[in-house]
């Protein structure tokens, strides 16, 4: 599987599905609020699994333009009005594409990036007047449960979550970087800057337990590394995340926005 910039995770669809299922409703809301239009020149950065570049793709239609870039490229789908490139972006490297651009989107990308301050303000200036940027991270929160089989179940939850926070902290993961999201883009001179929070219940058994089952399938290794057993993890992959009286608070997503001056 290519992964030329050492990325925490594989991209692989039985990540990527579950996640789209969760937060295209956040990113299409908020795509339509910008208004993207017919002929609008996008850009998708760490595009993933491809479902807001294709939105895009549709919303711009026949006379748009959708860049859409990540380092690894291979689950995107080859359209008329989307370009493709496979580019590290935590390299300072120029956009394979100079813009400007009427939409610059990224979703948990900027976390990943050592550069994610620089980047924002680089890309900023890459905006048309009147341009929008559009970043949406995961930002830390207490693992949470609704409710659970036993408290024994419920203590191995908060702990192998604990877990997988930690091996993405020892990996770089900037799981605070959310929050500070909006006052770069004030520094970066954006206008209209707007942050929203997202969260839910997650069931066992639906889409997103069955994300964190192969976030933490992902990580084995990394997380036996750091106390929890082997047969833990297990119980945690094929029992509790399939279980539907397991019941835990989602992720923490956060969805910013910010308009460059017209
Ligand atoms: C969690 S996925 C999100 C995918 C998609 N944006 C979404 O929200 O559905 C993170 C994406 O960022 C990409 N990525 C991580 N580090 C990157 C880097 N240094 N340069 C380019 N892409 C990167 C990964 O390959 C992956 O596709």
């Amino acid at each position: 599987m290519p992964n030329i910039a050492n990325y925490v995770f594989n991209n692989v669809s039985a990540q990527l599905t579950p996640l789209e299922a969760f937060l295209d409703p956040f990113t299409h809301a908020e795509l339509d609020e910008i208004g993207v239009g017919a002929g609008w020149t996008c850009l998708d950065l760490g595009a993933g699994g491809g479902s807001i570049t294709n939105r895009l793709c549709e919303l711009v239609g026949p006379d748009g333009r959708v860049t859409a870039v990540d380092q690894d490229t291979h689950m995107l789908t080859p359209q008329p009005n989307v370009d493709i490139h496979t580019q590290d972006m935590s390299k300072d490297e120029p956009l394979p594409v100079a813009g400007p651009f009427e939409l610059i989107h990224a979703r948990l990308l900027t976390h990943h990036l050592p550069n994610r301050r620089e980047l924002v303000h680089r890309l900023a200036g890459t905006l048309k007047p009147g341009g929008w940027l559009l970043l949406g991270e995961f930002v830390l929160s207490e693992p949470y449960v609704v409710t659970a089989p036993t408290e024994k179940d419920a203590g191995l939850f908060r702990r192998v979550l604990a877990a997988l926070y930690e091996v993405g902290r020892r990996h770089g993961v900037h799981q605070e970087w959310g929050n500070e999201i909006h006052a770069t883009m004030l520094d970066a001179g954006l206008t209209s800057v707007r942050t929203r929070w997202h969260s839910e219940a997650w069931t066992g058994g639906e889409a997103g337990s069955r994300l964190l089952s192969n976030n933490v399938s992902q990580k084995r290794e990394q997380i036996i590394e750091t106390g929890i057993s082997g047969d833990e993890v297990d119980t945690f992959t094929e029992v509790l995340m399939r279980d539907p009286r397991m019941v835990t608070r989602s992720h923490l997503f956060c969805s910013i926005r910010g308009r460059r001056s017209a």
